[in-house]
């Protein structure tokens, strides 16, 4: 029976608990009505009188020794509790990363600002088009080679419906319902069958403009662009119009900004002509406006249109267009801005 009581005590001595619950356990199996003591004492009574002794000082022992066990666990359960409310409210919480806009969110609503600020009202359109809103009214005549310009993506034919080319289609759409005069800019999505590579991509945003009122000249549509350039890339900037063609205007012409990276020298970056292509613009062709029930006796305008993804390359000197749209946070995350 000694043996025994040795075993038990060592079993005790072993034991440690993490939670109330298991110093209970712990308890109940000892001390409890049917615990391993209670069977102890109950045993105790059949021994020979010369054993008496020495095994119930054992068990009284172990009684002790579990009682003061289940006190001492008691205290080092209460002791790390009272740990736990001494954590150091004052010390910094983990870090919270903090998102950045994506560069072509930041500079189209930095296009659309600067026209805002001019007065002209946004407008937006359907992705998804028919021929006359991304062609037809547009002035680009049947077959005819314009078309090619712009590889469509189509969704099915006649009637042709396709994915807009250029946000040019959403002109239309304000002309159709809105009274004159119309100062409006249209930023959007558009979609051309392109190869993706470093310049070209099949989807890309465009901030489409349109002027039309009474008296409207090319020197206003050049004074209001070279607003729009100054206060995109700063005061230094200058702009040059490159004759061009567009269905939908006449005359049309291509602007250019003087390069910022050389200041007009002549670097790599602009091929050593000292200017960088910006976008495509000319006075809305008075077929144009017959088409869309405007007096273009009595009416002229201008309209404009930029890729965004381009303004952007110009802006921060990015010259892969595909980390645009690859979306790496590594990329995204050097973006930070007001807008
Ligand atoms: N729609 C043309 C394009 O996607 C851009 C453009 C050029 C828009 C001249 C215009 C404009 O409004 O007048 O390439």
């Amino acid at each position: 029976m000694l043996h025994n009581i040795e075993k038990i005590l060592e079993e005790a001595r072993q034991f440690s608990a993490d939670t109330k619950d298991e110093i209970e356990q712990f308890r109940i199996r000892f001390l409890g009505k049917k615990g391993i003591l209670a069977d102890l004492f109950s045993r105790f009574k059949d021994l020979p009188s010369d054993q008496k002794r020495e095994v119930g000082q054992k068990i009284n022992q172990l009684k002790q020794f579990v009682s003061e066990k289940i006190e001492l666990l008691h205290a080092n359960l209460e002791e790390h509790a009272d740990k736990e409310d001494m954590r150091d409210l004052t010390l910094p919480g983990p870090p919270v990363q903090s998102g950045a806009r994506h560069p072509v969110s930041i500079v189209r609503n930095e296009i659309i600002a600067i026209f805002c600020r001019l007065g002209y009202t946004i407008s937006e359109g359907p992705e998804i088009e028919d021929d006359w809103h991304v062609f037809s009214s547009l002035n680009f005549p049947p077959e005819h080679p314009a078309r090619d310009m712009q590889d469509t993506f189509f969704i099915e034919k006649d009637p042709d419906i396709m994915l807009r080319t250029h946000t040019s289609s959403v002109q239309v759409r304000v002309m159709e319902k809105e009274s004159l005069p119309i100062r409006t800019i249209s930023p959007g999505r558009v979609f051309r069958n392109e190869a993706i590579s470093a310049r070209a991509h099949c989807i890309f945003h465009q901030v489409e403009g349109l002027y039309i009122d009474q008296n409207v000249s090319f020197a206003d549509l050049k004074q209001t662009l070279l607003f729009f350039a100054r206060e995109m890339f700063g005061k230094q900037v200058e702009i040059r119009l490159r004759p061009s063609y567009f269905p939908f205007t006449e005359p049309s012409a291509e602007m250019d900004i003087s390069c910022q990276i050389c200041g007009g020298k002549g670097c790599n970056v602009c091929k050593y002509t000292g200017w960088l292509e910006i976008l495509g613009c000319g006075m809305v062709d008075p077929n144009v406006l017959d088409f869309n029930n405007i007096d273009s006796q009595k009416y002229t305008g201008f309209a404009f249109g930029m890729g965004v993804e381009r303004v952007a390359m110009l802006k921060y000197q990015v010259r892969d267009l595909r980390l645009y749209f690859e979306n790496d946070i590594r990329f995204l995350e050097q973006f930070k801005a007001a807008y």
